[in-house]
């Protein structure tokens, strides 16, 4: 029996097929009939996120899901968890979790970190205000992460799961709304009957989830140490993290690999860690991407890169394997999963391995990275997996012909992949310094085809 202790992070900007691997991964520790459990931690961020999957009610039919709040794992039933520098948003994930217990007796283990921050109200107004603000707009999903994550560094106006689950809330949320007056009135929050309405909001909530406060660290020793499997599931991308990320337009958290392990006491050397790379970048929000083409944009939008929280288009770039790179050894990763290798069919995929930066050929990513003019390799790949549409990136659409096409790949394995796919894989490896160990054909659960690198 293998204990799986897998940690998933993504390459570029986020959206890349996270949700689909994490829930691989749980189907693999589960089908080990091992009577281990399987836990799927989150992290950072919060209802920023958006993990798109599709999920069998209890009726056996496929429905589409999204999680913000609740580690993706929810809807794999595995037991979830969410980490100490987590922006909890306890009204959403109580919401998510209601709505897995509609669809399938959801009995999995919750466990909040008592030092996870909570998400409140006031985080999302001030988030508008903020970017309303703004000349340079930054183009946030509004859920509130820049002021959360500055009460959370100020420090006596964070509210810890603790305090939400303790009797000592109602004195904390006045004493927090107190220090913050001065910036609540400069954003039009009015006082009147505010701390009230949070109060009356948030007390079946707080009642509800007081049950699932723990001291994770200790939780977290006890899995590992049983052999239970953990999933650490990133949330956004490396080219987002506060401090690693194209400043200013990132998010507000730390979203390196190493951030997670260390938030919740995890050993790195029992971990694999997985960057997750969606062959094609995607960008949703402002920011540089030096790959970028509105060329793309019809695939994006067969492929339908609509942001999951925003649902904003998302715009499209060609490989970019100079900014890969450095997310992979930025992130430790031993593997790399190479996503919607079907949604670039029968294109010419044109890889960018050098910068152009004031007149200067660069292989490495520059502060600024809106000066870097992307240079391309001379090679391009093509490749041809089947007749039809792209991606349908609705499973639900795809027929019982496509589905046996994708079968056939994952049943033959890599080398049946069109040769343009395997040379782009071969090529990647070589570049990036780092194996991808399995490319994604598809969306649905298991349409994923494994290389030699396993
Ligand atoms: P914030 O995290 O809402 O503050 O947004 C900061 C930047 O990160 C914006 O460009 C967002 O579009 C982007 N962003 C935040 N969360 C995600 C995500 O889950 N996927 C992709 N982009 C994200
Ligand atoms: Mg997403």
């Amino acid at each position: 029996m293998v204990q799986i202790l897998e940690g998933y992070v993504c390459l570029y900007w986020g959206d890349s097929g996270k949700g689909k691997l994490v829930d691989e991964a749980v189907e693999r520790a589960q089908q080990q009939s091992d009577r281990k459990r399987t836990v799927v931690v989150r992290f950072q961020g919060g209802p920023n996120a958006g993990h798109s999957m599709y999920v069998r009610n209890s009726k056996g039919i496929l429905v589409p899901f999204i999680t913000h709040a609740a580690p993706s794992g929810l809807v794999s039933r595995a037991d979830i968890a969410v980490g100490p520098q987590v922006a909890f948003d306890p009204e959403k994930f109580l919401n998510e979790l209601n709505e897995v217990r509609d669809l399938f007796d959801y009995d999995g283990r919750i466990m909040v970190s008592e030092r996870a921050g909570v998400l409140m109200d006031y985080h999302r107004q001030l988030d508008a205000w903020q970017e309303s603000l703004r000349t340079n707009k930054i183009g946030t999903t509004l859920s509130g992460m820049g002021p959360f994550y500055m009460d959370n560094a100020r420090r006596d106006t964070r509210i810890t799961f603790a305090d939400y689950v303790s009797d000592k809330f109602h004195e904390k949320l006045a004493s927090v709304l107190d220090l913050k007056q001065l910036e609540l009135s400069a954003a039009g929050i009015s006082p009147i009957d505010y701390f009230d309405e949070l109060i009356a909001l948030h007390k079946p909530i707080r009642k509800e989830l007081k049950p699932f406060a723990e001291r994770l660290e200790y939780r977290m020793q006890e899995y590992l140490e049983k052999g239970n499997h953990i999933i650490i599931e990133g949330a956004q991308g490396t080219g987002l993290d506060v401090d690693m990320g194209t400043i200013d337009d990132v998010t507000s958290s730390h979203l390196l690999m190493s951030e997670g392990l260390a938030s919740l006491g995890l050993p790195r050397k029992a971990f694999k860690i997985v960057g997750v790379e969606k062959i094609y970048p995607t960008r949703v929000g402002n920011g540089p991407m030096p790959t970028l083409d509105r060329g793309l944009e019809e695939m994006g939008e067969n492929a339908g890169e609509y942001g999951a929280t925003t649902k904003r288009r998302r715009r499209e770039g060609w490989p970019d394997l100079v900014f890969v790179r450095r997310s992979a050894f930025l992130n430790d990763c031993d593997r790399i999963a190479l996503t919607r290798a079907d949604c670039l069919q029968d294109i010419e995929v044109k890889v960018c391995t050098a910068y152009l930066v004031n007149e200067t050929f660069t292989e490495e990513v520059p502060f600024y990275l809106k000066d870097a003019k992307s240079i391309y390799n001379e090679e391009t790949f093509k490749w041809h997996l089947w007749d039809g549409p792209r991606d349908i990136s609705d499973p639900k659409l795809v027929d019982d012909e496509l589905k046996s096409k994708r079968a056939a790949y994952i049943e033959q394995g890599f080398e049946s992949l069109p040769t343009g796919l395997k040379d782009f894989v071969k090529f990647h490896n070589i570049f990036v310094g780092v194996p991808i160990d399995r490319v994604s054909i598809g969306p649905a659960r298991g349409e994923t085809v494994q290389t030699n690198y396993h």
